[in-house]
């Protein structure tokens, strides 16, 4: 009788510390599954699915990847009393009305990368007299004024990736952008710069930004179109964002 007691508690032991293993190798083998799958080029996947396709990272609400394209353009900050006596064609007045340069690189860059679009507007509109506008911008720039914007980015803290854009002026960014990064911690994000221009490239504009910027900000590689190529850059913008994609 104790003996059979005996041999009967054995079995059930190792079925027990059976049972044990199995679950704990199954439990593993998910973690290092998880593990696995989780970093593809430095981004978040699930199960193993690539970033691009996951629809949480697609639309830039990935809570490891939330992005913000934030962009200042002139047409957003002007007031046209007659839009149809604008003159589209010519290269000074073709961005006053919407949509301006910068708004349709970040148009085209939310359809390749997701995220929410936040267009920066000053209280004051700018003329929309190119003239002027010239005259107020080189004003405030030699003045380092912060024109005060309208509205706030919510929860600003909960984006990771910044794409800012904007439109080259005076060779530097306008001061509406040094306006927009000071009302904000921008410190340990990722900002990712776009910038339009007349014929003056870059100049110091990505320099002064990141001047601008905490130390601890990540800034990458920028790109700059050429007003006139600004309605033909959609292919150029999703070649940079799958650049940028795989890292
Ligand atoms: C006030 C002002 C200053 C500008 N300064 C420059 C400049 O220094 N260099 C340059 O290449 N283009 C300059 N431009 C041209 C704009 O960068 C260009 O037209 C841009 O595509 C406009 O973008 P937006 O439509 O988003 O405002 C200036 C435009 C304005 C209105």
């Amino acid at each position: 009788m104790v003996k059979r007691m005996t041999a009967g508690f054995i079995i059930l032991s190792v079925a027990v510390v059976f049972i044990l293993t199995a679950c704990g190798s199954e439990k593993k083998e998910t973690a290092s599954d998880a593990g696995s799958a989780s970093v593809e080029n430095g981004e978040e996947t699930s199960g193993g699915t690539n970033a691009q396709e996951s629809p949480e990272v697609s639309d830039g609400k990935s809570e490891k990847e939330k992005i913000l394209i934030a962009y200042f353009t002139w047409a957003d900050n002007t007031k046209v009393d007659n839009p149809d006596a604008v003159d589209v064609d010519a290269s000074t007045s073709a961005s006053v009305l919407p949509p301006g340069n910068a708004a349709m690189l970040a148009g085209w860059i939310q359809e390749e990368a997701g995220g929410d679009l936040f267009s920066i507007q000053v209280t004051e509109p700018y003329s929309s007299d190119y003239d002027e506008c010239l005259d107020r911008a080189a004003d405030e720039e030699a003045k380092k004024a912060r024109p005060p914007l309208k509205s706030r980015v919510e929860d600003m803290d909960s984006y990771d990736i910044v794409f800012l854009g904007f439109p080259n002026w005076w060779y530097t960014i306008p001061m509406a952008i040094h306006s927009f990064v000071e009302e904000y911690d921008f410190s340990g994000k990722t900002v990712i710069p776009f910038v339009t221009h007349g014929t003056g490239g870059l100049a110091s504009c990505i320099d002064d930004l990141k001047s601008a910027l905490p130390g601890s900000v990540t800034v990458l590689e920028p790109i700059g179109i050429y007003r006139d190529d600004v309605k033909s850059a959609k292919p150029k913008i999703q070649k940079w964002i799958a650049d940028w994609r795989n890292g």
